[in-house]
């Protein structure tokens, strides 16, 4: 871990995308599926490949006991910066952990969590198989693995919105693409995931969308009733068709016993 890979996509990616209503529909919706399944505060939570921790942050100040594990430097000062402008209980329930998600086992001292999640982090990998092996390996029997990765079967969306239509065409049959923060990125599927979680001996429960108008339109913070979109991408989030049209999706499961 000699590089910071993170280091010049951390401002564009706290300070411009999640500064945007479809940055912060994508933190609403996560979290509201993630409580649907997630065991009461205080379980504990691994944030693998956490960031800043804009997904877990909001659990720790529900309560729960929060482990922000990144391989970035860059990124992990982000978290801290964040966590230092939250009251002194709630930094109290968050750990940051400087390691890459493969070594998540070594790095938590083979600790097992009632939750892992893996958000916006597989996307940037060459395969998903290694870093779903060890969430599968980190989660507590019963417990919860929640996965938000590219929807490698709407992969001609992007470019055809952009307008850029032999990409789009494309994208029906790509299984990568050049993301928004201009590093390239990888989709998979809710199937092969699935399979994958089921391999690893976590039972997939559900999946769900995240975010479908807000993508499609540019919605400026300033004009935008945020609370209305997001309210409207959780629904179109949790049922078909819409869900199926997401550019990313979000797979959760749960470890046998
Ligand atoms: C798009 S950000 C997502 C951050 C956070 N999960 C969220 O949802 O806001 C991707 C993160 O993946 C991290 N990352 C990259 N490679 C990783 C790896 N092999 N294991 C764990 N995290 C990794 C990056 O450092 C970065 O913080």
């Amino acid at each position: 871990m000699v590089e910071d890979a993170w280091k010049a996509l951390a401002d564009p990616f706290v300070e411009g995308a999640y500064a945007t209503v479809k940055g912060q529909v994508r933190t609403y919706v996560l979290h509201q599926q993630l409580l649907r399944h997630l065991p009461p505060p205080s379980a504990s939570v691994l944030d693998v490949g956490g960031g800043a921790g804009h997904q877990s942050l909001p659990l720790a100040r529900l309560g729960y006991d929060v482990t922000i594990l990144d391989p970035s430097t860059a990124m992990l000062a982000k978290a801290e910066e964040r966590l230092a402008q939250e009251p002194s209980e709630v930094r109290s329930r968050v750990r940051l952990v400087r390691a890459a998600g493969e070594s998540a086992v070594e790095a938590t001292g083979d600790r097992r969590f009632a939750a892992v999640l893996c958000h916006g982090v597989l996307m940037y990998l060459p395969a998903p198989e290694p870093l779903l092996d060890v969430l599968c390996r980190c989660v507590e029997p019963g417990g919860v693995v929640s996965v938000m990765a590219l929807n490698a079967a709407t992969m001609a969306v992007r470019p055809a919105l952009e307008h850029r239509w032999a990409d789009a065409l494309a994208g029906f049959d790509a299984t990568s693409e050049t993301g928004v923060l201009g590093a390239s990125t990888r989709g998979d599927t809710v199937e092969h995931l699935s399979a994958l979680l089921r391999r690893g001996g976590v039972e997939p429960r559900a999946w769900y969308g995240v975010w479908l108008f807000s993508d499609w339109m540019d919605l400026p913070l300033a004009d935008t009733d945020v609370e209305a979109v997001a309210e409207v991408e959780l629904q179109a989030s949790l049922r078909d068709p819409y869900r199926q049209l997401s550019r990313v999706f979000h797979l959760v499961g749960t470890g046998g016993t």
